[in-house]
């Protein structure tokens, strides 16, 4: 499986502090079936300062440690930018790592806060669409408006978003109003893939097959396999090439 939204970099977001975590994250990973994560730490002008430029440098003593102890995790990076008018800056200044691309389009993980769908955010979806980037929205099965009114997606399906949904809210483990959003939009047919969004072992593990499991339920063990395969894949092949 290829898990396409993860922080498994120590102590560059709210991830993982120490090296040692991000092992344990890795070798966890790769226990559950993962064996490509593309690491998307926070890009978050004022909270998390991360660019490609310091994500590239941390990924690579990452890899580093990952051969030191033979776990055979293979690391592709990327960034989850939050939504936001510094955002674009950085999209516009190539701070911003593409996660890959879709079709003809560039992809990048955005992510909107978990209280609100922001009144900008047409226009920001239009301005990357513009610029021949499609947004992959992280989690929207999380954000509040959704979770009030699932049509407040819809306008962001209609603009040509791509969604990402969490393995976890699937499986239960953000409770029983995410998991019944996650359901209704993977019964949408609007998910592109599913992702751990890992943040440490404890609350939020890299556990993307349990995301795959309970998805088959829903949708079929196909179509939950090109959710954690297949379709992640198609993104991301372009950095492993
Ligand atoms: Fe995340």
């Amino acid at each position: 499986m290829i898990d396409i939204h993860c922080h498994l970099l120590a102590g560059i977001d709210d991830g993982p502090s120490s090296m040692d975590e991000s092992l344990a994250l890795a070798q966890y990973a790769v226990e559950r079936g993962v064996t490509h994560s593309v690491v998307t730490p926070h890009i978050h002008p004022g909270r998390w300062s991360n660019e490609a430029l310091t994500i590239r440098s941390s990924v690579d003593t990452f890899k580093k440690a990952l051969a030191d102890k033979n776990i055979p995790l293979i690391v592709g990076m990327s960034g989850e930018l939050r939504v936001g008018l510094d955002a674009l800056q950085m999209v516009a200044n190539h701070q911003v790592p593409f996660l890959g691309k879709w079709g003809s389009n560039y992809v990048i993980l955005i992510e909107m806060p978990h209280s609100h769908i922001p009144t900008g955010m047409p226009q920001m979806v239009q301005w990357l669409m513009q610029r021949n980037i499609r947004p992959l929205i992280a989690h929207p099965e999380r954000n509040k408006d959704i979770l009030r009114n699932l049509e407040k997606i819809q306008p962001l399906v209609d603009s040509g978003c791509l969604f990402q949904v969490t393995a976890g809210s699937i499986a239960g483990r953000f409770g029983s109003t995410a998991r019944d959003r996650a359901v209704q939009i993977l019964e949408m047919g609007i998910v592109t893939v599913l992702a751990t969004d890992a943040h440490n072992l404890k609350r939020r593990p890299p556990s993307l097959d349990e995301g795959r499991d309970a998805a088959a339920v829903i949708v079929g063990a196909e179509m939950a396999n090109r959710l954690v395969v297949d379709n992640p894949w198609k993104i991301v092949s372009c950095q492993f090439e």
